[in-house]
């Protein structure tokens, strides 16, 4: 027995990094998955390599988070393909550099739109599958950039706040409506995936620019994806299914200093 034995997971950013992981740890784990992302041959792959291991598990399609349109399709044929839609996650993101004095309109549109506004149009959108298939479970990844701030991280910071606050009204949603659906939000430290390259850089690159992330973190190491992966994994089965409206620091006991 699997722990996601017959969960039906929808993964959106799936093509790399985080999703890719969780996709690969859920199929283990006895769900099926469908991935999907902007890079569609990105997705693809993840799909394949999982059909790979566990043949007919997996499939993807190309969805831009920002599209309401996308998101339609995107769940239906997800739906179609896994018999319903039983676990939600919203994990698409981008990062983003700026300070009061620097952001761009444009650099603040985009990251609002890529990380808060998809979880808003998704999770709607997903609902009356989510409601078929209960219990089911609401997956949103947020990041301890919600709850710690920097000066260079306007956008981000303020996006990853309210992703972590979308969860809970979510939550407290179903909850008074009587549908066995759980909202719950993942926070991330710096972990091992394309997104932190661009910090790695900033610090002088390599295994120094890595050591600086570090440093912030009590147990000194980078997170790894299978590290969120199995906070995941626990969220999406049914061991969490009196856990809702939480939040999951990942962190390497960042938060606590
Ligand atoms: N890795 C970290 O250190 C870290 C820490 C905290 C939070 N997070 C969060 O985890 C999530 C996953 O990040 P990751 O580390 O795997 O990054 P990543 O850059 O490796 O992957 C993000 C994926 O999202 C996809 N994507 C971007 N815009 C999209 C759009 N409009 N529509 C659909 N897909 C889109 C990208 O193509 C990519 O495959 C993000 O929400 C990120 O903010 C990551």
């Amino acid at each position: 027995m699997g722990r996601v034995d017959g969960k039906q997971v929808f993964i959106t950013g799936g093509a790399q990094g985080l999703g890719a992981c969780f996709a690969q740890m859920l199929a283990a784990e006895g769900a099926k998955v469908f991935v999907t992302d902007v890079n569609a041959a990105g997705a693809e792959e993840t799909a394949a390599e999982i059909n790979a291991k566990f043949p007919g598990v997996a499939s993807s399609c190309h969805h831009d988070v920002t599209s309401r349109d996308d998101w339609k399709t995107a769940l239906k044929s997800a739906a179609d393909f896994m018999g319903g839609i039983s676990v939600l996650i919203n994990n698409a993101g981008i990062g983003g550099w700026g300070n009061i004095e620097t952001e761009t309109d444009e650099n603040w549109r985009r990251t609002m739109e890529i990380d808060v506004d998809s979880i808003f149009y998704g999770t709607q959108l997903a609902m009356p599958y989510l409601i078929k298939s209960q219990p089911s479970s609401i997956i949103n990844i947020s990041s301890v950039a919600g709850m710690l701030a920097d000066a260079n991280m306007l956008s981000y910071n303020t996006a990853k706040a309210a992703v972590w606050m979308m969860s809970k009204s979510i939550a407290l949603h179903c909850a008074r409506s009587g549908y066995d659906i759980r909202s719950n939000s993942v926070h991330p430290v710096f972990t091992r995936t394309p997104i932190i390259d661009p910090l790695i850089q900033f610090g002088g690159g390599g295994d120094e620019g890595e050591k600086k992330l570090v440093r912030q973190i009590p147990l000194k190491r980078l997170g790894e994806p299978e590290d969120v992966g199995y906070c995941v994994l626990y969220l999406a089965s049914d061991e969490s299914r009196y856990v809702t409206a939480s939040e999951f620091k990942i962190d390497g006991g960042i938060t606590a200093q």
